[in-house]
């Protein structure tokens, strides 16, 4: 049985009708004071269930609800076999390493947090690092959105183009990239004095009168793709295409995107986009297909 929260409906009304399965009736409200309360509607004894939700923002209102459907689901008397949380953008995901001292893991916590709330299992989408998995103690399976990426990339002229990957961290899923569209990688140094500001210290490779694809796994602010954008123009580019799974687009980005000279952006569904947010240089594919499949082979 599939169910859905209320951050991503789109998107799980898409797994749906690629598995031919109806969503499960769930209500979910809030109280006055803001409290989620949430009420399975339906008899799931003995049923695999699996419940869609992204961790995107509102993040703390994502996550709450996320771990309340799954205490719902587990800890009153409805006895499914299996819980499994499908989560296509992982909250907290960033701090998967504490730098200084005083600092929380926020990845091991949300991870201990489903496991309280019955979590039997997770499917999630490109995390920001694969060694993180390491904090789920449960099952757990990473899909990645390389293949509907690569597919889309591949209709377009790639015989002049390189890819950037904008930092050591995304080296290893740029490289699958290139493999994946057999073009060469140019990498950039990225360094961070403050949280949210992205400065890139150079390029090594060359770019003059190339295509460029700068691959990452989200866009937050849009800082690193801006710096990444400043630095390969300055070094001669010609079209600049950027990239990721997840389309995070908080605080300045949306006015970043519009006056940076990108021809187009592209991202994936793991994050609904509000309206405001589409911007005729957005393209948004969709990973619904990708976890069909992971549900339909799910053992
Ligand atoms: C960082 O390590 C990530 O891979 C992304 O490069 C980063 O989260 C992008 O953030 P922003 O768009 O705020 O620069």
């Amino acid at each position: 049985m599939l169910f859905s929260g209320t951050s991503n409906e789109p998107l799980a009304r898409k797994i749906a009708a690629e598995l031919d399965h109806k969503l499960g009736r769930v209500f979910i409200k809030h109280f006055s004071d803001g409290e989620t309360y949430v009420n399975v509607q339906e008899a799931v004894d003995n049923q695999k269930i699996y419940f869609i939700q992204s961790g995107s923002f509102p993040t703390n209102e994502n996550l709450m609800e996320l771990l309340i459907m799954l205490h719902a689901l587990k800890k009153s008397n409805l006895h499914p076999k299996k819980v499994i949380a499908i989560v296509p953008f992982y909250p907290y995901r960033r701090m998967e390493k504490t730098v200084e001292l005083g600092e929380s893991l926020t990845f091991e916590l949300v991870a201990d947090l489903l496991k309280t709330a019955g979590i039997d299992k997770i499917i999630c989408m490109d995390l920001h690092k694969h060694r993180s998995k390491r904090f789920f103690k449960f099952q757990r399976r990473e899909l990645f959105a390389l293949p509907v990426i690569v597919e889309y990339l591949k209709k377009k002229d790639l015989t002049n183009m390189v890819i950037v990957a904008p930092d050591k961290g995304s080296m290893p899923e740029s490289k699958k990239y290139s493999r994946a569209l057999n073009i060469p990688i140019v990498k950039a140094y990225k360094k961070r004095n403050k949280h949210d500001e992205a400065i890139i210290k150079k390029i090594v490779g060359e770019i003059n009168n190339k295509d460029v694809i700068i691959i990452d796994d989200e866009i937050n602010t849009a800082g690193t793709l801006v710096s990444v954008v400043k630095a390969i123009k300055e070094k001669g580019c010609r079209d600049i295409y950027f990239a990721c799974t997840h389309a995070v687009l908080s605080g300045p980005a949306i006015e970043r995107l519009k006056t940076c000279p990108i021809k187009e952006v592209i991202v994936t569904d793991t994050i609904d986009l509000p309206i405001e947010k589409r911007l005729d240089k957005i393209k948004v594919l969709s990973v619904a297909k990708i976890f069909a499949e992971a549900i339909r082979n799910d053992r």
